[in-house]
């Protein structure tokens, strides 16, 4: 098992796997009241350069549910980086606590902390990727579909780091992954040529479009994100009009399969992204992909800070 989840690459596709299982069972377990403090006495520090509801809450409930604590550490608190260098807190977290989880802006300051750091480090979004949202919405497919492998998804939007990871997640899986955004709006081409490789050792595929049409064609599931993330809101106008054609309304979901599910990390943003009809609606499993952030990183915790 990896030290650290800096990038949803950090898995292969056994502990992929045998993670959203154990999420699965740790979930169940909770239900029924007989969840065992696996992590007892272990601290998680928990650094924030942005903020959360999801990520923040599900960590801390997580890590209290397993017998530990979590430590919250706010944007105005540490300033890792500017106060201090990015080393020198990873090294000083090391010596106290038992895991680092981290939101930053920079991917490299994950990278940075997970490099310097005795313990291990998970990233809780930074501007690259977003691996413990995918890990819950990989576990909310496999609940509702009983399979990743061969799942048809699209994604519709910014070419940001919730779709990296979705797009590595995809190619580590086996999954059919179709990407729709207006042109200067795609996503790293590193990323791409990344998930490229893994899918094609996985018997997955990856199509990139700019036709929000072609790319929900008879899919299972449908994912999309805000049209402008945090650190993005000055672009916020210009992207609602560069975007408009891509939102998920009931127009363009009736192309895909009858059984479709909808997907969204959120928050989101009615009426931009989404319609309310769509993320309110049936098909939509937004709250329990939220729900599943806490299950998920339960597991992931236990693999990562446990004693084997
Ligand atoms: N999806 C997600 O990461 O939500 P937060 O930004 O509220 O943590
Ligand atoms: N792409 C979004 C995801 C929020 C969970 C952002 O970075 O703001």
């Amino acid at each position: 098992m990896t030290k650290d989840l800096v990038s949803i690459t950090d898995l292969d596709r056994d502990e992929f796997m045998r993670l959203l299982k154990k999420a699965v069972q740790l979930k169940d377990d909770r239900k029924a009241g007989r969840g065992k403090p696996l992590l007892k006495g272990k601290i998680l520090a928990m650094i924030f350069e942005k903020p959360s509801l999801r990520t923040r809450v599900t960590f801390q409930t997580g890590i209290y549910d397993l017998g530990g604590m979590g430590i919250y550490l706010a944007p105005s608190d540490i300033q890792v980086g500017k106060r201090e260098t990015v080393a020198d807190v990873a090294t000083n977290l090391s010596r106290w606590v038992h895991g680092i989880m981290a939101r930053t802006f920079a991917h490299s300051t994950v990278t940075g902390l997970a490099l310097n750091a005795s313990v291990p480090v998970i990233n809780g979004l930074s501007d690259l990727e977003h691996p413990c949202q995918i890990l819950a919405d990989f576990q909310t497919i496999y609940e509702k579909k009983s399979t990743l492998e061969g799942i048809k998804l699209a994604y519709l939007g910014d070419g940001n780091n919730v779709s990296h990871s979705l797009l590595l997640a995809s190619g580590i899986m086996g999954m059919d992954m179709r990407m729709a955004f207006p042109k200067g709006y795609e996503p790293n081409l590193e990323i791409v040529g990344k998930a490229e490789s893994l899918a094609s050792s996985s018997n997955g595929s990856i199509l990139l479009t700019n036709d929000p049409k072609e790319a929900v064609d008879g899919v299972d599931v449908i994912y999309t994100d805000v049209w402008a993330s945090m650190g993005q809101k000055d672009e916020a106008e210009e992207r609602r009009r560069v975007f408009a054609s891509y939102q998920v309304n009931e127009e363009l979901v009736a192309k895909a399969d009858n059984d479709f599910i909808f997907m969204h990390c959120l928050p989101a943003i009615r009426g931009e992204e989404v319609t309310s009809g769509v993320i309110d609606g049936p098909h939509s499993v937004v709250f329990g992909e939220a729900e599943n952030r806490l299950h998920a990183q339960k597991a992931l915790m236990v693999a990562l800070m446990g004693e084997g």
